[in-house]
């Protein structure tokens, strides 16, 4: 197949690209760069069936694809706070030119949701029928209610034009090529950690959140895309639940080093736990995580060791 992937110099878009080569299909990568880097698709570029192309999602756009991947969009805090009217710009208008492009090839189209639609839950863990409980104008509004209106867009085309879609909610995913400086706390902690300097946890650490390792989640994606069963959403991420404070201590053990680990203030809207419900997933994907937290890690430091 001819695929296009929206954001595909972006941290999960690389890898996503690189699978689908190694698949066999020819990839067409769209992006403007805000957050993915060239370096990302390094081992990609000159690959025959691989076209990188320059180019905002806000912006229409044509190719000839049989599948498309919407994955375009700043993915942590201080990138999508950076010019939020951007952000929600990228969500909805992204979403519409993904769908109109769609239903004018016929082209099964993929939207990467995230779980910031359950804004601080109330329901815990998460499945796919909670509404969730966002804060619509709050400073991670232009996240999480740009994505939710995305969804909105993917539904009301699938129902009103039998545009194919699927639908994933992403829960946090870590990996190498995550951006250094972009504020996830996967990266913060290991980069921190790695430099010797403290490690900043926010208020007790006592909230939680659950990592999902890149190549599951990739996984995840090419089974979706590829089963009729459903169209979605459906929740991707790894159910095992950590503390902030979990995570800072095995970060801290596995790089080493001299660290101490500081506490800061709760920046506002900070959900107080996360955790996917995958019953959905497990049934009609037969998919769930298999990387444990630590082997995850590990290859994420090495890769960080690298880039610093
Ligand atoms: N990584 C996670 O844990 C996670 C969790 C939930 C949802 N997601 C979603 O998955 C997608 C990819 O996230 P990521 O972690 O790889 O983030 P990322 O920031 O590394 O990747 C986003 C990519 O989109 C590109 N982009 C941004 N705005 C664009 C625009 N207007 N036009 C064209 N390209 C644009 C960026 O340059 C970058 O390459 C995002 O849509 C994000 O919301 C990721």
């Amino acid at each position: 197949m001819r695929i296009l992937v929206t954001g595909g110099a972006g941290f999960l878009g690389s890898h996503l690209c690189e699978r689908l080569l190694k698949d066999g299909h020819e990839v067409v990568c769209l992006d403007n760069f805000f957050t993915g880097r060239k370096q990302n698709l390094a081992g990609l570029i000159g690959h025959p069936n691989f076209e990188l192309v320059r180019h905002d999602v806000i912006d229409p756009f044509k190719y000839e694809v049989d599948q498309i991947y919407n994955l375009a969009c700043p993915a942590s805090p201080p990138h999508y706070q950076y010019n939020p009217i951007k952000t929600i710009k990228t969500s909805v208008m992204g979403a519409i030119n993904c769908l109109g492009l769609a239903k004018r090839v016929d082209a099964r189209v993929f939207q990467a949701s995230t779980s910031e639609v359950y804004g601080d839950p109330q329901v815990h863990p998460q499945p796919e029928s909670y509404w969730g409980h966002v804060n619509p104008i709050g400073v991670r509004s232009c996240y999480d209610e740009g994505k939710r209106c995305a969804e909105t867009l993917f539904f009301d085309y699938h129902r009103e034009n039998k545009v194919d879609i699927r639908v994933v909610r992403i829960f946090n995913t870590y990996g190498p090529r995550m951006h250094e400086a972009d504020g996830r706390v996967v990266s913060n902690f290991i980069v921190q950690a790695l430099r010797g300097e403290d490690i900043t946890v926010y208020g007790e650490g006592l909230q939680t959140r659950s990592f999902c390792y890149v190549d599951d989640l990739i996984e995840g994606f090419i089974r979706l895309m590829g089963q009729t069963e459903t169209v979605g959403p459906v929740n991707l991420g790894n159910p095992g639940e950590f503390t902030m404070m979990q995570l800072a201590e095995l970060t801290l053990k596995l790089v080493g080093g001299k660290s101490r680990i500081v506490h800061k203030e709760l920046p506002p809207d900070d959900p107080k736990q996360r955790r996917p419900d995958i019953t959905i997933a497990k049934q009609v994907l037969g998919w769930e995580p298999k990387v444990p937290l630590e082997d995850g890690l590990q290859r994420t430091i090495a890769y960080f060791k690298g880039r610093l």
